[in-house]
């Protein structure tokens, strides 16, 4: 993992300083709300329908069991003893009272972590893949890249007024677990032919009021060249993005109004002028940045020590269902023998997708440390991954994890929905999301059920923003606003990963008590029409919406 420098740990100290005297201000009132605003937002702190909103940047998702244990920490000390994980590889505490919010700073500031940049219109914190540096199918390592991006961003005094956020996201893998395509910039690192590290560079997607998927503006960048690239890509959108209107000053809206083609040459020529410049990378820089993340001490377990170990494994699936289902649905191949990837599932009956209590916070900390080097991972379907675990200590894990109902075996399946906190606590809300996605958990709660039914995703947003990543969730739930009246609209279709597309409106929307029922209709199509072994967006794509509408408003119809 990285560790802080000097000059990072003076840089956060200086900031939390700074925060602590401005808000002391504010509160004297010495500072107008609209003096304090954007130096609040410059620190993660929304003002939001309870009360402030703070949001603090997991830098690509890795986060450390010490780490861990502060972030429990302040939400005992600070907050109601939950905080809620994002999408963006960050994390919210949704009820901080404003005057505390320097002594947050500055207890995360001692384990290395801060709320700079996780708002406001700049470059917000890049995402990666959750698996980067264990995944069998990585090319490159993206954590050093997203290392190098994360501190040439940070503070970067040219880019911290654009036209609106920024968002970058990198990966480095055959697959795409990143959602590079609805990214600002989207980067995927590869070799070439001489096996160099080269960088395709996507940019104009995101999701929100338009959801675009990005084009792809360059192929085959010299790593060496990523960050003067993505200067340019800044610079050009810096300068022609609009900012006469809030709908339309993502970089989409520019890439779109332009064409990918102009757009990336507009790139090139800017390129020109920086190119082999200050922001090249320097094999040393990057060198001493990799250096944080080797692979941890690994145990060599010969050929044989994993053949039996697997069979024992073999023996406590036979005996344990649950144990079984675990590992069918939440633990990943590793590239080192003897070692799995474990995702510990946030999506529990009964508690709002991606909340986690302090307890839960304290013990996923101490796992991290018992079973996998102490270093564990965000995801942006709000998920926990234990990386590095040895395929000895699983039932162990599985046990403790069980106890604490935090063994729940549904990844990727209809239950491990992504869900924004909408209504409940976001104040640009059209509706509430939790409540849905409770519903919803609620009438799929048979584990034989969704197992049968397999990879499926389901996204809600509590409005347009898309917080929620409705777009790209097979179905899609999107809260909308009707005379004052919360209503659901839902999509079908989307899809993330390396076939990212953007959902469909299947009709009308619905009432909140509708959505669970019409989600359950949604599925009862797919399980009749699927073929052995298709996927729920595999038989979509085949049969086409008009079956799954059909079923869904046949009773209204007739009404
Ligand atoms: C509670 C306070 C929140 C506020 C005020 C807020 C604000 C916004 C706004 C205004 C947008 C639209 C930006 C645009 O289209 O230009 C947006 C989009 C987004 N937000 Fe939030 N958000 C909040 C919570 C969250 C949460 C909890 C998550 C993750 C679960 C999240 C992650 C995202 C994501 C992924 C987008 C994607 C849109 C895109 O890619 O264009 N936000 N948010
Ligand atoms: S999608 Fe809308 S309601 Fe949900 S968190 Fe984002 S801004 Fe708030």
């Amino acid at each position: 993992m990285y560790k802080y420098d000097d000059y990072d740990h003076a840089l956060v100290r200086e900031r939390v300083a700074q925060f602590r005297n401005q808000t002391e201000r504010f509160l004297k009132d010495e500072l107008t709300d609209e003096e304090f605003r954007p130096l609040r937002l410059q620190n993660g702190l929304y003002i939001q329908r309870h009360a402030p909103m703070l949001r603090v940047a997991i830098p690509y998702g890795l986060l450390g069991a010490k780490q861990l244990h502060k972030l429990a920490d302040i939400a005992a000390k600070y907050d109601r003893n939950y905080a809620h994980f994002t999408t963006r590889q960050n994390i919210q505490y949704n009820w901080p009272a404003l005057e505390n919010v320097p002594a947050i700073l500055a207890e995360l500031a001692e384990v290395e972590m801060h709320a700079i940049q996780t708002s406001g219109n700049c470059i917000r914190n890049t995402t990666s893949d959750p698996f980067a540096g264990i995944a069998k199918d990585e090319f490159v390592d993206p954590r050093p890249f997203c290392e190098l991006i994360r501190q040439w961003s940070t503070f970067h005094p040219e880019f911290a007024h654009l036209p609106r956020k920024f968002k970058i996201a990198v990966n480095g893998a055959a697959e795409d677990r990143a959602a590079v395509q609805v990214h600002d910039i989207g980067v995927n690192l590869t070799r070439n032919a001489a096996g160099e590290v080269v960088a395709q560079v996507l940019a104009g997607g995101g999701l929100g009021r338009t959801p675009v998927i990005g084009s792809v503006i360059k192929n085959d960048l010299p790593w060496q060249e990523l960050l003067t690239y993505i200067e340019a890509v800044m610079r050009v959108y810096n300068r022609y993005g609009r900012r006469d209107n809030l709908y339309k000053a993502r970089i989409k809206i520019l890439v779109r109004a332009i064409g990918p083609e102009e757009f990336s040459r507009q790139v090139e020529e800017e390129w020109q002028h920086i190119k082999g410049g200050v922001s090249v990378i320097p094999q040393k820089e990057f060198d001493r940045v990799s250096s944080f993340f080797t692979a941890p001490a690994y145990e060599q377990f010969s050929a044989e020590q994993v053949a039996t170990i697997a069979e024992q494994n073999r023996g406590l699936r036979a005996k344990h269902v649950g144990f079984d289902r675990w590992l069918t649905r939440n633990a990943r191949e590793h590239r080192q023998p003897g070692y799995v990837a474990i995702s510990i599932s946030l999506k529990r009956p009964g508690i709002a997708p991606g909340d986690a209590t302090t307890d839960e916070m304290h013990l996923i900390a101490d796992l991290a440390e018992q079973y996998s080097f102490g270093e564990l991972r965000v995801t942006h379907e709000q998920n926990f991954v234990l990386s590095d675990v040895a395929e000895q200590d699983l039932f162990e894990l599985w046990s403790t994890l069980k106890e604490h109902n935090l063994a729940m075996p549904n990844i990727g399946l209809v239950s491990d929905m992504i869900a924004c906190p909408g209504g409940d606590f976001c104040s640009l809300a059209n509706a509430k999301s939790i409540p849905i996605a409770l519903g919803i958990q609620e009438a799929v709660d048979n584990l034989d059920y969704q197992f049968d039914l397999g990879d499926l995703s389901l996204n809600i947003s509590g409005c347009i923003n898309s917080c929620g990543h409705h777009h790209i969730g097979n179905i899609g739930i999107l809260g909308v606003d009707k005379n004052g009246e919360e209503w659901y609209q839902v999509t079908l279709g989307g899809r993330q990963g390396n076939e990212a597309s953007i959902g469909k409106v299947i009709g009308k929307s619905f009432y909140a008590e509708d959505v669970p029922g019409v989600v359950v209709k949604l599925l009862e199509v797919y399980v009749r029409e699927r073929h052995e072994d298709e996927l729920f967006i595999d038989t979509l794509d085949r049969i086409g919406a008009e079956p799954f509408k059909d079923h869904v408003y046949a009773n209204k119809e007739a009404a």
